[in-house]
């Protein structure tokens, strides 16, 4: 059955508004842990702009789940990881002035430097997972370097708008997915999901984890974070 992971980079974008403890994304991370989420991710960004590297520490601590950092090849992240050890890490691009990831790594142009952080990740019984635009090569590419599953990037699915822009999106995502299959990677999926635009791809099939954020931490403020997860969960698992 697929997993759903959720994302509370976005409560802790709110506490950093007023610079002080509250609300804790920790205290979120467990909230969702009760409601039936599978893994949280926090993405430790190099400016740290939301997520901080003690939150990274105080879920490795307290959640029972798996926690997966979303983390980009900066020295500075990397260190966090390997002395925090979480179940997983999912490696992403970072551009500084970007409102949030924008595309999936550039994975030919990386290769050397991806390669070395996987190895020092995976020493250290890491999990990882390679953000990629669904194209082949890139796919194959995240293999030879040694990851262990591909996120694919389902932000230009999840902005179309129309009906065949939609249907092209979901056809390259559905073939990027049974290509990673091919080559023994776990495929996983994530960016811009919503309670709309997640059922196609919850009836996809061969997708092992789904990454949303945005959308349940949005719907959290009308039904509560618990609830706001638990349809999510329901989503993923139902397919309607
Ligand atoms: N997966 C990855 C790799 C991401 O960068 C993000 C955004 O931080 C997400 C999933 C979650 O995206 P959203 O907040 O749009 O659901």
């Amino acid at each position: 059955m697929a997993s759903l992971g959720v994302n509370v980079d976005h409560v802790a974008t709110v506490r950093q508004a007023r610079g002080g403890s509250y609300p804790d994304p920790v205290e979120a991370a467990l909230a969702c842990q009760r409601s039936g989420a599978d893994s949280i991710v926090a993405h430790l960004r190099e400016d740290r702009r939301h997520i901080q590297d003690e939150d990274i520490h105080e879920l490795k601590k307290k959640l029972t789940i798996r926690l997966n950092l979303e983390m980009s090849i900066h020295p500075s992240v990397v260190s966090v990881a390997l002395e925090a050890r979480p179940d997983q890490a999912t490696l992403v691009p970072e551009r500084r002035q970007e409102k949030t990831t924008e595309a999936g790594l550039d994975v030919l142009r990386e290769k050397k430097s991806l390669q070395e952080v996987t190895e020092k990740l995976k020493a250290k019984n890491i999990t990882v997972s390679y953000f990629v635009d669904p194209v082949l090569e890139h796919i194959d590419t995240a293999k030879d370097c040694g990851a262990d599953a591909v996120e694919i990037h389902t932000g230009a699915y999840a902005n179309a708008t129309a009906k065949g822009e939609i249907e092209k999106r979901l056809n390259e995502i559905e073939a990027a997915v049974s290509h990673a299959l091919s080559k023994d990677l776990i495929a996983h999926v994530g960016h811009g999901l919503d309670y709309q635009n997640v059922v196609p791809l919850a009836n996809m099939g061969g997708i092992t984890e789904f990454n949303i954020g945005f959308s349940i931490i949005g719907r959290s403020i009308f039904v509560g974070l618990e609830e706001a997860v638990k349809e999510m969960r329901l989503k993923i698992r139902s397919g309607a």
